[in-house]
């Protein structure tokens, strides 16, 4: 896919309580916001999901939900009115696939989330990474029906590289969402969940995330049963857990990086507005900003002034590491300031273009020296597996010096130099991937400028 300047993205790892007292400082500001991101294969039901739990907790309002059923079933697509929800351009409701990432915020009575809703099309996963290097938790959806478990879950199916690339960027709490138990034969069957779930964990577990962090419930966002209320049908009786906002409402808050230097991924960029000239939005992955600060956008090294600060369009002082906040800038050219551009402060440890990287990576396919794409984030550039370092253990000791080929499954040290110079830290999650296909992703563990 190619990557489009309007850049939602869906999770983030912060479950803050909204009842804590709200302090001017920003070191104790309590409102920040979780966001997390639906991953799965195509038509498991993602989208349908979200517009569901967004239905459901009342931010999509009775008169617009009653448009989008009347519209989607003027085009034969009765079915996919909650997805529409998520899915808002012409092509994404004609086809019945989402293209791009969507976001949207909800709230409960602990937490205020951004869901991000990601596309399952094998085409569109540079979207995906993008959408997972902004995530704090996932939810992987799989849809259980008959046979489509196993389509997702195949090696041709997206759940298991979805599930490898959320947990290569850094994302370290899943929660399954087991879709369509509607559709099960008989409806809600218990050892069809059973026969998932245990599938899933395994392949989890196995996948790097810790059984902890792993959760399974069964939904059926399409009638909304055990999404925000409890299942109601004797068939599901046996089922007595959490519901999916209650599973999600239970996610512990991590620890945000508030007082490290900063660093925001530049999603959007936007231009022409009246009071506003020149405005960015994104995600703070460490450090804060105030009214008033410089600003360094790199790659372009090149600094503005903060003007104005909005969170969910609503103007603040400050922003803080975990939030999505929009920033309006003074002191800058344009022509600087591109989506998947990262923002520093030029005062406090900045960040540095990168010529070249060395990685620990975890292998999809075969890895050998050659030409590829590297992915941070929503920035890519095409790159060169210049050196196989070595093949490493599962504790990261070097089994094999300069080996010839990395296989599947393997971990291993690389050396990658970038065509374009990318700003990179020690400890970024990277993609590599080639031809369509994600040949590895990683941690970058030393750079040279
Ligand atoms: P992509 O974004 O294209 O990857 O698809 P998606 O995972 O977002 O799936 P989407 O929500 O578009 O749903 C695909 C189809 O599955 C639609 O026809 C939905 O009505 C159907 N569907 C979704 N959830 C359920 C469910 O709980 N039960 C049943 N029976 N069908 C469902
Ligand atoms: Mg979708």
């Amino acid at each position: 896919m190619v990557l489009t300047e309007r850049f939602p993205i869906f999770m983030s790892c912060l479950s803050q309580t909204k009842s804590t007292s709200h302090s001017s400082s920003i070191i104790h500001n309590s409102n920040l916001t979780p966001a997390s991101q639906p991953i799965g294969h195509v038509d498991h039901g993602k989208s349908t999901l979200m517009g569901r739990l967004l239905y459901d907790l009342k931010h999509v309002s009775d008169r617009d939900y009653t448009k989008l059923a009347r519209d989607s079933s003027a085009i034969g697509k009765s079915s996919f009115a909650f997805a529409w929800v998520m899915d808002s351009t012409e092509e994404e409701r004609t086809r019945g696939i989402t293209v791009d990432i969507a976001t949207n915020t909800f709230s409960t009575a602990r937490t205020n989330f951004t869901i991000l809703d990601a596309p399952g099309h094998r085409d569109f996963i540079p979207n995906m990474i993008a959408g997972a290097s902004q995530a704090d938790f996932a939810v992987l959806v799989v849809d259980a029906s008959t046979n489509a478990f196993e389509a997702g879950f195949g090696s041709r199916g997206q759940t298991r590289e979805h599930a490898l690339l959320v947990r290569s960027m850094g994302i370290a709490r899943v929660v399954v969402a087991v879709n369509k138990m509607d559709a099960t034969s008989p409806k809600w069957s218990r050892e069809r969940f059973d026969e998932v779930k245990s599938q899933m964990e395994a392949f989890l577990v196995g996948a790097g995330f810790k059984q902890t962090n792993v959760s399974v419930i069964p939904v059926a966002g399409l009638t909304g049963e055990n999404v925000t209320r409890k299942v109601d049908d004797e068939n599901a009786a046996w089922y007595q857990g959490r519901t999916l906002i209650e599973e999600l409402d239970a996610s512990e808050p991590s620890a945000r990086a508030i007082s490290e230097p900063l660093r925001m991924n530049i999603a959007d960029v936007f231009r022409g507005g009246v009071t506003n000239p020149l405005s960015i939005s994104g995600r703070l992955d460490a450090g804060n900003i105030q009214i008033g600060d410089v600003i360094q956008a790199m790659p372009a090294s090149e600094t503005a002034v903060v003007k104005a600060i909005d969170l969910d369009n609503e103007p603040v002082d400050y922003c803080v590491a975990g939030q999505i906040a929009t920033l309006h800038l003074s002191d800058i050219d344009p022509v600087h300031l591109r989506p998947g551009d990262i923002i520093c402060s030029p005062a406090n440890e900045p960040i540095q273009n990168v010529k070249s990287f060395t990685a620990k990576i975890l292998a999809f396919e075969h890895v050998t020296p050659g030409w590829v794409d590297v992915h941070r984030g929503r920035l890519h550039t095409p790159a060169k597996v210049a050196e196989l370092l070595a093949v490493l253990g599962k504790s990261g000791e070097v089994e094999k010096k300069k080996p010839r080929v990395v296989k599947p499954g393997s971990l291993a040290r690389v050396k990658v130099v970038l065509e374009r110079a990318l700003p990179l830290d020690r400890g970024a999650r990277v993609v590599v991937r080639s031809e369509g296909s994600t040949l590895a992703a990683g941690l970058v563990e030393s750079v040279d400028v």
